[in-house]
Order: structure tokens, then C-alpha cells, then sequence
């Protein structure tokens, strides 16, 4: 089995995780000083969002050199060191790969903005009127009303799917394509084990559709796959496509595309399930999943850096959830909500470990999020997606152990409820009871059980639809896996003439004939041998 399918990935953001240099800023030596921390918890790939030099007008996402590291996280060298570190703990390392775009600071745009005769002008998408590829949505409704933006310099439009001060890169000049795979080429030479793969839909224009997952870009993700199996083999790339299963399944092509994809639809009505107490929209997304190709793998996930995205829900389930998640306003951001795990579940332990079971044992590898593993809260009062990328609380006392620096690139959570007085890793790592070691028993429970990665799915139907509860098997054994979605305690049935031992907690004994699951309660139970 290849090493993604069944590893355990920890999404890490660099600026918030620890400052070794008293800058207010996380920094490559910081995350070293840490790494004991992420294998303890059983992390066997850390994915790092940008880490490039920026004007950080989207937190990184806005590259101003693909070829470099932002000053305030270190040097090329310090990367380098946390390769080889992370390498040297058996651990493995993935970063952010933006294709699609680069910010307007970025030297190439600077040079192709100069004059319409630039050699770089052909970098990037231009037009003399704002009209063309109207059938593109726009996805960052709450900032953007166009994808073109007029540029004074030459008195043309240039086209961007994201921010306005990020031009999207042309795929139909072959420069930019070989630019890319150059940039790719750079990465990987230094040791890293692959990208997550930012934004792939939207790599081609062509008038009259959607713009998106179009056959070009298809064609150049399959060109890229090839570059890093011939050049790189066992390199693994990620991609972020926030689209419907059918189209998800596309970017896998025939086993020569993406080896993973972010199964973005599984994951808000995992949140709806929960809130109606009832499984069937979690049910009918992965009954319409289709099969992916052998050496494939989905990502699964809870919550990222960005807003937890409505755009793979009906507008009556959107509207749902916005009611339910985000009731007060201000938590809505574009078509999403701007929370973190715990409050969603109104820090309710039962219901964020019923979570974290749902995506340990439904197909695919688990993406946790920094800080979710302890119940990390998040602050409205910062502006778009900053208050879920707030430091991570490491202990209770000041900077929250992050940094002793005076001022911080973002205040550290500091709530009656969240704040790093009552959540912290340090006050969690000493308390067997705590959420953190929870997370960490369901990662090592799930690295134990292969065949929670790629084995069959099996639904229990015959049971009342306030529970979750399903048979994993393959050659490698089998699993059943029990969650009550509900706020009463239920009994579940057992198969007859089955003994279960508890794969969670081994010393509860065997299991056979029925079972309590309390309120929002899970078990993983394992058939015995024999
Ligand atoms: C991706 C990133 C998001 C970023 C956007 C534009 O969707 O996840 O954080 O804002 O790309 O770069």
C-alpha cells in the first residue's frame, strides 16, 4: 500500500505554530523545537500551507516568488533542516503548490503589466473589455463583483478567479506550463514528499462554459503527474478541487492524475447529519461517490484554514446550516462559515469526538486541522479568514507558549471558554481524559486498522436514522463502526454468534448481542478471530 493511502495528515500553519525568535511570527526553527509533539500524536504527513515570499494579502496564497521563503519563517537552509528533521522522526512533509495564480507583486506580473508588448505579457489572461468568460462565477462573493480587473498600466483587463490582486497564470502559453513544472522540479529537489495542489479547477479559460475542470486543465494536471512520476517517483500530489463527486472524480483520471483529492462534499453534511439527527445526505454523498482508481486515495477533513464551504450543498441545505452553524452573521463568510471544530459543536466533547470518528472511519485519510485536536476556539472580531489561524495554544502562560514576543501576528484565543488558560496542549498532554488524547487514541487505533483506508463500505440500513453505523472490510479484516447522531442514548443490535473486542478501548472486554452507544456516543468493534 502506498504510504498515503493510509497515513494520518496534521494541516499546519507555519505563522501560527511556534516563533522561536521572539518576532511574533511561527518560524521553520519553532515548528523543529515542536516536532516531538507532532509524533506523539501520531502525524505521519504534515501539510504546510504557503510558505513563500508574499505580500500576504491571502495569507501566502498570494506568491510574490515561487523560489524562496518568506523572511519571517526563515531560510531556504531552515526548510531544508526541517526536511531532513521531519524525515529523520519518520514523518513525512507535503506544502501548498499554487498553480493557478500569483499576486500582482509578483515579478512577473510586474513585467507583464509594463507595456502590452512585455515578453511576460502572455503570463496572464488579458482583454480590452470586461465581458468575456461571463459564465465564470465568482468565488469570493463577499469581496469580489468581477473576475476582471482593469489595469491603468496598459488599459486592459486581466482575469483572476480568487482576489483581484492575484492574476490568474495563462496554461495556454506553454511558458508558464514549463515555468510550473520548473517550479515543481525546485520543490522537490529539496527533499519534500509532494503538494496539496491549490485550486486546480480553474487553470483554462474558454468562452461559453464554466471555466472550470475544463479538458486543457485536465490535460496539463495529467502532464504534471507524469513530470513527477518519471522524475520524482512515490511523490504524492493532493488536489484542492471543491466540486461534486462526478467531477471530483476527474481529477484522478485513470490513476495518472491526482493519487489524492479532497472529498469536499462528505464534509458539511457530515455537520448536517449531526444537526438533524439523521444520516441519510452523509449516506447519499458516498452512495453517489464513485469507485476511485487502485492508488488512488480521498482526503477527508473537518476543517481547514478556510471558511468550512457551502458550495457543494443545495441553497435549502446551505441555508440549513447557516441557520444552525452560524445563526449569528458574522461567522458567514462567502458561501461558508468562519468556525473552528469546538464551537461548532458548541464544545460539546461528545459531539467533536463523534466527529473526529465519523471521518477516522468513513472511507479516506484523515486532514486534521492545527488545533482542532485540543478544541481550539476562533475569533470573529478578525477580518475574513484570520480568526481560525490564531497561534496555537501550547501552555497557559503567556504568548500561550507560542512566543514571548510583545506584540503577535494575531491574538492568541483568550476567551472564558477557549482561551489558552483552559485549552492548551500542555494541561491536555498531562490528562489521559483530555480531547487531544481522545484524537491521538482514534490516530493510532486507525493506523492499526488498514482497512479503515481502502476497505469496502457497508451501511447498516435496517437501523433508525439517527445513527451512523456501517461494516469496513477488506482482505485485511473488518471493522464496524457505530455512531449515534442522536442526544438519547440507543441500543444497536449485534450481528448473533459475534464476539466484538472494542478497537478504542481494548480493556472493556468482549462485546456480543447488543450494545449501548450514549448520546452522540461511537465504538469501533472489531469482529474477533476465530
Ligand atoms: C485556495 C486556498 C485559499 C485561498 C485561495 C486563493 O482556495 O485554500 O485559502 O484564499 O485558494 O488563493
Amino acid at each position: 500500500m502506498q504510504w498515503y493511502i493510509n497515513a494520518v495528515f496534521y494541516e499546519l500553519y507555519l505563522r501560527a505554530f511556534a516563533d522561536s525568535n521572539a518576532d511574533g511570527h511561527g518560524d521553520f526553527a519553532g515548528l523543529r523545537q515542536r516536532l516531538d509533539y507532532l509524533e506523539w500524536l501520531g502525524v505521519d504527513c504534515i501539510w504546510l500551507l504557503p510558505i513563500y515570499p508574499s505580500p500576504l494579502r491571502d495569507d501566502g496564497y498570494d506568491i510574490g516568488s515561487f523560489y524562496g521563503i518568506h523572511p519571517d519563517y526563515g531560510f531556504l537552509e531552515d526548510f531544508r533542516m526541517t526536511v531532513d528533521e521531519i524525515h529523520r522522526r519518520g514523518m513525512r512533509i507535503i506544502t501548498d503548490l499554487v498553480v493557478n495564480h500569483t499576486s500582482d507583486q509578483h515579478p512577473w506580473f510586474q513585467e507583464a503589466r509594463r507595456s502590452k508588448d512585455s515578453p511576460m505579457r502572455d503570463f496572464y489572461v488579458w482583454s480590452d473589455t470586461d465581458d468575456r468568460y461571463a459564465d465564470a462565477r465568482i468565488i469570493f462573493v463577499d469581496t469580489e463583483t468581477s473576475n476582471w480587473t482593469f489595469d491603468p498600466v496598459t488599459s486592459q483587463y486581466y482575469w483572476h478567479r480568487f482576489f483581484s490582486h492575484q492574476p490568474d497564470l495563462n496554461y495556454d502559453n506553454p511558458k508558464v506550463r514549463q515555468a510550473m513544472l520548473d517550479v515543481v522540479r525546485f520543490w522537490l529537489d529539496m527533499g519534500i514528499d509532494g503538494f496539496r495542489v491549490d485550486a486546480v479547477p480553474y487553470l483554462y479559460e474558454r468562452e461559453g462554459t464554466s471555466c472550470e475542470n475544463l479538458p486543457e486543465t485536465h490535460d496539463f494536471l495529467k502532464e504534471l503527474r507524469h513530470f513527477v512520476d518519471t522524475h520524482y517517483p512515490g511523490r504524492l500530489l493532493l488536489a484542492e478541487a471543491n466540486q461534486w463527486p462526478q467531477e471530483l472524480l476527474d481529477y484522478f483520471g485513470a490513476g495518472d492524475e491526482f493519487h489524492m483529492c479532497f472529498h469536499f462534499p462528505v464534509m458539511p453534511r457530515l455537520y448536517m447529519a449531526l444537526a438533524r439527527q439523521d444520516r441519510s445526505s452523509v449516506v447519499q454523498i458516498l452512495d453517489d461517490t464513485p469507485a476511485i482508481p487502485e492508488g488512488c486515495q480521498w482526503a477527508v477533513f473537518l476543517r481547514n484554514h478556510d471558511e468550512l464551504t457551502l458550495e457543494m450543498v443545495t441553497p435549502e441545505d446551505r441555508d440549513f446550516m447557516w441557520q444552525t452553524y452560524a445563526a449569528d452573521t458574522h461567522y458567514r463568510l462567502n458561501l461558508g462559515i468562519r468556525r473552528r471544530l469546538a464551537p461548532l459543536m458548541d464544545g460539546d466533547r461528545r459531539k467533536i469526538e463523534l466527529m473526529n470518528s465519523m471521518l477516522f472511519t468513513l472511507p479516506g485519510a484523515p486532514v486534521l486541522y492545527y488545533g482542532d485536536e485540543i478544541g481550539m476556539g476562533d475569533d470573529v472580531t478578525l477580518p475574513d479568514r484570520n480568526g481560525v489561524r490564531t497561534p496555537l495554544q501550547w501552555i497557559d502562560g503567556p504568548g500561550a507558549g507560542f512566543s514571548t514576543a510583545p506584540a503577535l501576528y494575531s491574538p492568541v484565543i483568550g476567551d472564558a471558554v477557549y482561551g489558552y488558560h483552559q485549552v492548551n496542549v500542555q494541561a491536555q498532554q498531562a490528562d489521559s481524559t483530555s480531547l487531544l488524547h481522545a484524537v491521538r487514541r482514534m490516530i493510532f487505533a486507525r493506523k492499526n486498522l488498514p482497512v479503515l483506508a481502502r476497505g469496502s463500505l457497508e451501511w447498516l440500513h435496517d437501523l433508525p436514522l439517527q445513527t451512523l453505523c456501517f461494516w469496513r472490510r477488506s482482505a485485511e479484516g473488518a471493522v464496524l463502526a457505530l455512531h449515534n447522531l442522536s442526544d438519547q442514548p440507543l441500543d444497536i443490535p449485534l450481528e448473533p454468534g459475534i464476539v466484538f473486542s472494542d478497537a478504542l478501548y481494548p480493556d472493556v472486554g468482549p462485546v456480543s448481542g447488543s450494545v449501548r452507544l450514549e448520546a452522540y456516543g461511537c465504538r469501533w468493534l472489531l469482529p474477533e478471530a476465530g
